[in-house]
């Protein structure tokens, strides 16, 4: 085999969705003089980010406060969110937005020319900025045209990341594949930061893409950095049975109903407050995604939900609107309703149900987008810093992706600008360079042991990835229990250990999807395992996390993140550190009142 010679830049960025395109700008405008590799397993353009529909939480209106917005997201993480960092996310999330405005995103205006806002579940004041219905395709149309003008930003679009380069305690690149030529590349950089996103494909019912399969999340556990917080994974209640294709909860912002099979709007026997004719923040359809979620279950057990081909569902009904509010408010969800449901909302109620859409955990980090390995740094769902707490507000999302992505950007280019030594001439020279040289050889040996060269594995990618979803669903969903994820646990083990039988049938150089889908799956099951191990060690219930043997929130033994170490050939090790508190005390979450 002849090696490629490794690509070098100073800042490696991996991913290039709506956190990864904001941290190349932020490097690029913290120091000109640093050059940026931006690696993407997707055109940027087809990043999830693009999928996001609702809009970005950021105080802008005058009857709102930055105590309010940081009080909403703490009180609906159910107080697992690091107050901290919550504090400077609501303080620099206004500028990120209007940076945005400079940048070019159309936000919907009010009639008088004002950035128009609208409500989302479990906040006290109308806060969320908008792009109609289609506000993650501007905002990363926006980021990704502003990350043109850098020259010093070079793109490697379609490359796949299969591992981290770490010599002496120290992330020092990638090796990545090449997915035009198959070529396998070393490409080493002083600084890297992970933006893949997250890892909803753990699950059959998501309202993710294909492409959000835990790489970077993945990269980084078997690199040695702990996953914290990955029990909570947040269920969004409103997504198309079949497909999962998201129905934003801006239909319930603008007055939509959730109806069972009775047509009775069920939340109000929730503690979730009581109908009223028009929306009424933190109450009803505007309570938080977890408890939306858990009353979904709660009305199925009691007969009360629809059954289709694909389970059951309830009605999203949002024909009282008028055809004028979802035109101009709501023409992405029609469009995807006529589409994928072959109804029309104006007329017809929605067939929903909760798919899983967030996870709120991922790669551990400090507030400046640090892991705890040198020189590596994450920002985006594939990070954990932790905003979200136990259950993310709608909304809150878009706006981290900014805040973290700017914050990891600016840390990720101080560090680089720090290091000279070793990094001359297009690559890492002496001791180092040969080390970088070996791990490069053993990553490359072992893409080719496990599936380029492989012949005579017995097992298919399709039928593990099946078998993964239905041992995550069946023991990992809303509720659980210690024998629901001891089950898992034991289904998602052997999963791993038959997927070293893997074969793939494809051995060709261009564009080799079975590869791709393999490694993918491969990230899966590393992510599959740290939920479960997470949340069966957490014997409490809090936000997303529901486990009915353990019913209530116990502060006293649980105020702790956990975090998730890989160890070879056993369960990850669970360790947990304080959350960080600052002025709000743990309290009740109390909505509809
Ligand atoms: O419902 C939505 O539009 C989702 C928004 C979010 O997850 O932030």
């Amino acid at each position: 085999m002849t090696n490629p010679a490794p690509q070098t830049c100073d800042v490696l960025i991996i991913g290039a969705g709506g956190a990864g395109l904001r941290a190349a700008i932020a490097v690029a405008e913290a120091n000109p003089d640093l050059s940026i590799g931006l690696i993407s397993k997707v055109y940027p353009m087809r990043s999830h980010t693009v999928s996001a529909e609702g809009g970005a939480a950021a105080v802008i209106k005058e009857n709102d406060s930055l105590d309010h917005h940081a009080y909403d997201t703490i009180s609906g993480g159910d107080w697992m969110c690091d107050q901290d960092a919550v504090e400077l996310f609501v303080q620099e999330a206004p500028q990120e937005m209007i940076r945005m405005e400079h940048w070019g995103c159309p936000w919907s205006r009010e009639e008088n020319g004002k950035v128009a806002v609208r409500p989302f579940g479990g906040m006290k004041n109308k806060r969320t900025w908008f792009a109609a219905d289609k506000t993650g395709f501007h905002m990363l149309h926006t980021l990704f045209q502003t990350s043109l003008k850098h020259d010093k930003v070079l793109r490697f679009d379609e490359w796949f990341a299969t591992s981290l380069l770490v010599d002496d305690g120290r992330c020092v690149g990638t090796v990545a594949i090449e997915m035009a030529t198959g070529k396998i590349q070393a490409v080493i950089a002083k600084a890297v930061i992970i933006c893949t996103g997250g890892a909803g494909r753990v699950f059959p019912f998501t309202t993710n893409a294909n492409i959000k399969t835990g790489d970077g999340m993945a990269l980084a556990y078997r690199a040695g950095v702990p996953l914290k917080d990955m029990e909570f994974v947040q269920y969004h209640p409103t997504g198309l049975p079949f497909t999962g294709i998201l129905i934003t909860e801006a239909t319930r912002a603008e007055g939509g109903y959730l109806l069972n099979k009775d047509g009775y709007r069920y939340l109000q026997d929730y503690d979730l407050g009581k109908p009223e004719p028009k929306p009424v923040l933190r109450s009803m359809e505007l309570g938080p995604r977890d408890r939306l979620s858990q009353a979904f279950i709660k009305e199925q057990e009691k007969g009360r939900t629809l059954q289709g081909p694909y389970g059951h569902y309830v009605h999203l009904d949002i024909r009282h609107l008028g055809e004028k509010i979802i035109n101009t408010k709501l023409p992405f969800v029609r469009e995807l309703c006529l589409k994928y449901e072959n109804l029309d909302p104006i007329k017809e109620m929605i067939p929903v149900r909760p798919v899983v859409h967030y996870m709120m955990g991922g790669i551990h980090t400090d507030i400046h987008g640090a892991t705890p390995l040198k020189g590596l740094y994450a920002a985006g769902e594939c990070a954990c810093v932790s905003v979200n707490g136990a259950n993310r507000l709608g909304s809150n999302s878009l706006t981290e992706l900014l805040v973290f992505g700017a914050r990891a950007g600016k840390a990720a280019a101080t560090f680089a600008a720090s290091q000279n030594g070793g990094f001359q001439n297009g690559g890492f020279q002496g001791s180092a360079g040969n080390t970088i040289k070996a791990l490069y050889a053993d990553e490359v040996r072992r893409l080719e042991q496990q599936f380029l060269k492989k012949e005579g594995g017995t097992e298919k990618i399709a039928t593990i990835r099946k078998e993964m979803h239905n041992a995550m669903e069946g023991g990992a969903g809303i509720y659980r229990t210690e024998d629901s994820l001891l089950q898992s646990q034991k289904e998602i083990q052997a999963l791993k250990e038959r997927f070293t039988r893997v074969q793939i049938s494809d051995h060709s150089s261009t564009f080799n999807t079975e590869l791709i889908a393999a490694l993918e799956l491969s990230c899966l099951l590393d992510v599959a395992e740290a939920v479960i191990q997470a949340a069966l060690h957490r014997k409490e219930s809090r936000g997303s996390h529901q486990r009915t043997d353990f019913p209530k929130r116990d502060d006293e033994n649980y105020l702790v993140h956990s975090l998730a170490y890989r160890k070879d050939n056993d369960f990850p090790e669970i360790q947990y550190q304080p959350v960080t508190i600052t002025r709000w005390a743990p309290g009740e979450r109390v909505y509809g009142r």
